[in-house]
């Protein structure tokens, strides 16, 4: 029968919660060796085993429950990622997971990052650092719903190929001691790159579960030499400034004209603002004032707030949590561009940062002259679908930003080109009819001679559809038969000269005008085939269109890394 073995690893790491109290883990060697730890019975224990390389192992877990399981501490582990394990139905043993058990679901993204499995949010830590992209991110272990919350890790070489690395943080001792009371952990945060460390800030979340009210946040900093060990967190910004609710947190390091500033999530008066702090040290804080207050009401916080210099402008950017605008799309992010001037921004104008409103706590960096951004695809109408080892929550194609004409124009990192596969369609001057891709992962090109009304059907599933129309209405995202339709997903744009549409399975991502505007919609489909069919009013105005297949971004079927 085949035995689990470590090969170049030197550490498992198990995440389990005991079935009743003194329920333990125990793994036992090929030499015949026991080690055993007890696990939790109130909350999952994250549990590190020291083994030896290349050796075999059984892994008893019988009186736990155990959520995510793999092998790490190997030396090229930036490169390889960890080696997940998931136990076999049959023989009860800890085994290499079969990769395509995860990945090969039509409800599963092929090519924009999403976790191993479980719960994502936030994206976190996005730096590049000595080689290599970070991505942290919100992460849930133990299941496809918020809760406590961990920090996520993978890295890049290229933006789009990704592996998974070992979890980072965990939720605070007091909450796993009393989860029934508590709810909270490491809340969002960024990271940034100095004298060849990497540098984080993040926010330390405690909310008693009788009232969201009383929540307490403050922030918090480490650091990294090499991603894999991290030193302790010191609380850096304890307490909030007068006058800000108790919403405070997600703080955003960035350097501008040669000091510190960290912006971070509040209300001030019922209405959302960006908080402004300043430092010379990166480690004593000052308050300064808000950066900005959206004087709109209904938005509880700015989420995730984000402040950048670009291209000669000042971009502070936010999430409006809690709102509902007036299509009907909740929780927009939005971008405020302007001058800076003593400490403060004034807006010159502003707009919508995704118009498909499936895009949330978005988190840029810079580097190497380019201002990259990724967001969240989030599921704010009620549309994922569970599935076992399914994953809640993935990333949008890493953007890059740029400030034109006074708006925010954002478009794939080059990189995203590597993945364009075999040629489904090449042709100009009809209508476009796929009605089976296999595999529903494809990217989209259509240039227009001039704004023509349109309707692309992007995926049907029995009755449910989701297409991008153009017509009197303007330009939008509709969808039919699903919790978001009848919301109008409209883009901001006069007229439609050029789209690039990016479909992966349960995710749409539309970009328009080269950047003028971006939309990301959730679309769940049960079919593994997806279609492309665009129907125009004067066909004559295609210029060029062109409906190419994208390789997956994971290893095994779903294309090579
Ligand atoms: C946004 C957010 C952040 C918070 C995190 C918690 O999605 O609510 O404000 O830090 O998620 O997971």
């Amino acid at each position: 029968m085949k035995k689990l073995n470590t090969e170049k690893y030197t550490c498992l790491e198990i995440f389990a919660k005991a079935k009743t109290e003194g329920g333990k883990i125990r793994l036992v060697s090929g030499k015949g060796s026991i080690m055993e730890k007890e696990a939790s019975s109130v909350f999952y224990t994250w549990m590190k085993f020291p083994v030896e390389q290349g050796m075999e192992y059984e892994i008893e877990s019988g009186a736990c429950e155990v959520t995510l399981c793999y092998l790490s501490g190997s030396g090229d582990i930036l490169e390889t990622g960890v080696r997940y394990l998931e136990k076999e139905k049959e023989s009860g043993r800890y085994l290499p997971a079969r990769e395509e058990l995860y990945y090969d679901s039509p409800i599963r993204e092929s090519y924009h990052f999403a976790p191993w499995k479980n719960w994502m949010n936030d994206p976190n830590g996005l730096c590049y650092f000595k080689g290599y992209y970070h991505m942290f991110y919100q992460f849930n272990p133990h299941g496809q719903k918020w809760s406590n919350m961990y920090w996520g890790h993978a890295a890049s070489r290229d933006l789009v190929h990704w592996v998974h690395l070992p979890v980072v943080l965990a939720p605070q001792a007091e909450i796993a001691e009393r989860p029934e009371e508590l709810v909270g952990g490491a809340f969002s945060g960024c990271a940034v790159v100095e004298g060849g460390e990497a540098v984080f800030y993040l926010t330390r979340h405690t909310e008693p579960r009788e009232d969201y009210r009383k929540q307490v946040e403050s922030q918090w900093m480490m650091k990294s030499k090499d991603m894999i060990h991290f030193t302790e967190e010191k609380c850096v910004v304890g307490e909030k400034p007068e006058g800000a609710s108790f919403d405070f947190r997600d703080p955003k390091v960035e350097k501008i004209g040669g000091r510190w500033y960290m912006v971070l999530a509040s209300a001030i008066g019922g209405k959302g603002s960006i908080l402004l702090y300043e430092s010379e040290d990166m480690e004593h804080w000052s308050y300064l004032h808000p950066l900005l207050t959206e004087e709109r009401e209904g938005i509880r916080s700015f989420e995730c707030p984000d402040f950048m210099e670009l291209d000669g402008k000042y971009v502070a950017i936010g999430a409006w949590m809690g709102h509902r605008d007036d299509c009907g799309r909740l929780q927009m992010s939005r971008y405020y561009i302007g001058s800076w001037k003593e400490r403060k921004l004034e807006t010159e104008s502003s707009g919508w940062f995704d118009f498909g409103s499936n895009c949330y706590a978005m988190q840029s960096f810079a580097h190497e002259g380019r201002r990259i951004c990724i967001g969240w695809i989030s599921d704010f109408y009620g549309e994922h679908v569970e599935r076992e080892n399914g994953a809640y929550g993935s990333m949008t194609l890493p953007r890059q930003l740029h400030v034109r004409d006074g708006k925010l124009y954002m478009m794939p990192v080059k990189e995203v080109s590597l993945l364009k596969g075999e040629n489904l369609y090449h042709g100009e001057k009809e209508d476009v009819s796929l009605t089976c891709i296999e595999g529903n992962a494809y990217r989209a090109k259509i240039r227009f001679l001039e704004n023509t009304w349109f309707s692309i059907l992007l995926g049907k599933d029995g009755e449910k559809e989701i297409s991008l129309c153009n017509d009197e209405g303007g330009l939008r995202i509709v969808t039919k038969g699903v919790k978001s339709e009848g919301i109008n997903f409209r883009a901001d744009v006069k007229e439609v000269a050029v789209l690039e549409i990016y479909m992966d399975r349960r995710v749409a991502e539309v970009y328009v005008n080269e950047g003028e505007a971006a939309g990301t919609k959730l679309f769940y489909n049960s079919s593994s085939h997806g279609c492309f069919v665009l129907k125009a009013e004067k066909p004559g105005n295609i210029a060029e269109a062109e409906v190419s297949l994208m390789n997956g971004i994971w290893n095994g079927k779903e294309g090579k890394r």
